[in-house]
Formats: C-alpha cells, sequence, structure tokens
C-alpha cells in the first residue's frame, strides 16, 4: 500500500494521509477503526455501488467489531442535491448518529462530494473518511476536500471546504467501474500529465493500451502520481485563491460543450474537447508550439475520448454560454493555458474570435 501525505498549515485544516492500493479492503477497515475511532460509522454510498461493494465492506466493518451502517440514495448527479441532503440527515439521525460519529464516503465524486457537505453541518461538524471507487474520484474529487451540491440554477454552487481525515483509493474497486465512468477518469488523468508532469504524459503516451485494460501496475503508478500532483497543489493553495486554478485546464470550454450538448456529452468528453481547444489556442496565440497541440490531441484520441466538436453544437452557443459563466465568476473567465506540456499558466481573457475559429476548426 503507498501513503502520500497532505500536508496542511493548519490554518484551516489537519494534514492527512492518502493510502493506494490493490485489495486493501480489510486493511482499509482495520485502519478506519485503528486512526478514526469512534461509537458509530456510517457509510454513505449511492445504490450501485451499496450494491457492489457497500454491503461487502459493511460487513467487514462489522467482522471486526465496528458499530457500522451504511445509507444509501440514487446514483447519479441529479441526487447531488439538498433533498437528499436532508434525506441523509434524517437517516442519521434515525440511526442515532451524532457529534462522535465518522461518516465514511463510500463511492464516486457524488458521493464523496455531498458526504464530506453532510460532514460540514451535521450537528456543526462530525469527521469523515473518503473511500473512492470511481476513476474520478480516486484521482481528483475525494482528495482535497471541495464538498458541494447542486442547485438548479447550476452545480456545485452550494459547498464548503472540508478536507476529510484519511483517504484510501482500492484500486480493485475500478474493477465494476462501467467503461464511460473509466474514460471521464482518463480524461483527468491525461489533463494532471498536461498541466504538471510530461514525464508521466510520456508514460501514458507509450502505455495507454495497459491503461485501458486497467492493468494493476501501472494504474497503481499513475493513480499514484496523480495524487502527488493534486496534493502538491493543494499544499500551495487550499482554497482555490490561485495555483489550483490550473486544476481546471480543459474545463472552462469543457463545461460549457456540456451544458450546450445539454449533458450529452460526458463530463470527461467536454473536459477532452476542452484539453485539445486549450492547447489549440496556446498554439493560435503562439504561447505553445503546434507540435504539442497535436500530442495532446493524439493523445486524448489514444484515450477513445473524442477530438471533434459533435456538429449540431453552434459556435454561438458555446460562446454564449462562456460568457453567462463569465458573468457568474466576476467577468473573467480563466482560462488556463499552455506554454509547454507541462507548463501552463492562467490567461485572464481569450478574444471570443479565437475561440470561435478553434471551435469551428474542431467540428466534425
Ligand atoms: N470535490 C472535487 O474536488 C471534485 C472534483 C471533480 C469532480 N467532482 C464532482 O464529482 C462528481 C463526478 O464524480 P464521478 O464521475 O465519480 O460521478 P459519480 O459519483 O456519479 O459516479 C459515476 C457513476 O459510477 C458509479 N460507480 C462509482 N464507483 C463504481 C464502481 N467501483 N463500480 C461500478 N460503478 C461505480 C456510480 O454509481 C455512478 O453511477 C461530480 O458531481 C463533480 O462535480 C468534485
Amino acid at each position: 500500500m503507498r501513503s502520500i501525505k497532505v500536508n496542511l498549515e493548519k490554518k484551516y485544516s489537519s494534514s492527512y494521509e492518502i493510502r493506494i492500493g490493490n485489495g486493501i479492503i480489510d486493511r482499509i477497515a482495520l485502519l478506519v477503526a485503528k486512526n478514526h475511532k469512534a461509537d458509530k460509522y456510517a457509510i454513505i454510498t449511492d445504490d450501485n455501488v451499496a450494491r457492489l461493494h457497500g454491503k461487502n465492506f459493511l460487513a467487514v466493518l462489522k467482522n471486526i467489531g465496528l458499530n457500522a451502517d451504511m445509507i444509501d440514495f440514487p446514483a447519479g448527479e441529479a441526487s447531488k442535491n439538498i433533498g437528499t441532503i436532508l434525506d441523509i440527515s434524517d437517516k442519521l439521525l434515525k440511526l442515532g448518529a451524532d457529534r462522535t460519529t465518522c461518516l465514511i464516503a463510500l463511492g464516486g465524486g457524488v458521493a464523496g462530494d455531498m458526504t464530506g457537505f453532510i460532514a460540514s453541518v451535521y450537528m456543526r461538524g462530525v469527521p469523515y473518511v473518503q473511500i473512492p471507487t470511481s476513476l474520478v474520484a480516486q484521482v481528483d474529487s475525494a482528495i482535497g476536500g471541495k464538498t458541494a451540491i447542486d442547485l438548479p440554477a447550476g452545480k456545485n454552487l452550494l459547498g464548503t471546504f472540508n478536507q476529510p481525515s484519511e483517504v484510501f483509493a482500492d484500486l480493485n474497486f475500478l474493477n465494476t467501474l462501467p467503461a464511460k465512468e473509466f474514460e471521464n477518469g482518463l480524461a483527468e488523468i491525461i489533463k494532471y500529465g498536461i498541466i504538471d508532469d510530461e514525464k508521466m504524459f510520456i508514460l501514458l503516451e507509450d502505455n495507454m493500451d495497459a491503461v485501458k485494460q486497467k492493468d494493476p501496475v501501472m494504474m497503481l503508478k499513475i493513480v499514484e502520481n496523480c495524487c502527488r500532483i493534486k496534493k502538491a497543489i493543494i499544499e500551495i493553495d487550499e482554497r482555490e485563491q490561485g495555483l489550483r486554478r490550473i486544476l481546471n485546464y480543459g474545463h472552462t470550454l469543457g463545461h460549457a460543450l456540456e451544458a450546450v450538448s445539454d449533458y450529452k456529452l460526458s463530463h470527461g468528453e467536454g473536459v477532452a474537447l476542452g484539453m485539445i481547444a486549450a492547447a489549440r489556442i496556446s498554439a493560435k496565440k503562439n504561447y505553445l508550439d503546434a507540435q504539442e497541440a497535436t500530442r495532446i490531441e493524439e493523445i486524448i484520441r489514444l484515450a477513445n475520448l473524442p477530438t471533434k466538436i459533435p456538429g449540431f453544437l453552434p459556435a454561438g452557443e458555446i460562446i454564449n454560454r462562456l460568457q453567462m459563466d463569465k458573468k457568474k465568476k466576476g467577468d473573467t473567465i480563466h482560462f488556463v493555458l499552455l506554454k509547454k506540456i507541462g507548463m501552463p499558466f492562467i490567461n485572464g481573457g481569450v478574444a471570443n474570435d479565437i475561440i470561435g475559429e478553434v471551435i469551428e476548426e474542431m467540428k466534425l
């Protein structure tokens, strides 16, 4: 089992460990019991993960003598709202959960974001650990303490910063993950290579087949690498006041594409297209060598993620959507651009005509 420490300054939060391994569920249970002593444990998960892994994990916790229960909610982003939070809180009360209870987020980013949110407010705050089961959650959402729920007006509009007490990623969970969900995670992994680590980018270029086959040795190496990159960024900028924004590489346009497609494009597909577009914009503005932009497009193709924007998405609407986000976020769209693979920077404004040109070039 690999261990990575997230060193926080105690300004806002305490430091914690991320542990990663293959087939480590029994070790995780023992470490939860040892490091997070509590009278009661409540696993919070979605109904898919409850069926595939939750029941088994609950049994493991009970077998070692812990007083544990499980609460589940319908899987999917549509559950990430205040109604589900109230429902889970009600169930926690009925189970007798109090301020000494330890919550366990078991699942993808939805379970993680919601459990972290409840842990911030339930009885003025209870501890929680993250056990991410999707690739997105293992390399991204379980680390860093951003918690959130959605409002009808948009995603992640209610939330807190609330770091978990520990993160445990068992790569065995990935064996049951649907291909589309794996690809969503792959887009984030490629992003880490682009923004921080050319060596990992090359590793991915050379080993994409092994990654797609979820080769355990390769996955361990890559997930560990991504966690190290994210933890280093969080240590510098826990509350997203600056550097942490580079994690949004490909996401500005990606979100707009997802929304304009009425969410027919998945998050990973939107981000993949957004990453290609950001590289092309960087090349057009002469920050980035055009060959590097081609490498980015090629690795996305190797990952089976899309490289072309579906023809039915009008450039005008995509740009309008970007403008809407701009208004919401206080008049600047922080486009993350590149000088090299591994060398991003934040650019305060890209002219609409350049964005429009790139969208047209990328149309199917
Ligand atoms: N907090 C952060 O920093 C952060 C970062 C990135 C994304 N997010 C949030 O995370 C969410 C996306 O995360 P996600 O992609 O994990 O979504 P998700 O939690 O909805 O999981 C995706 C699907 O995979 C299923 N699943 C999860 N693990 C599985 C497994 N091992 N086997 C089979 N099925 C499994 C789930 O049931 C669900 O149907 C979004 O709400 C996003 O806003 C948060």
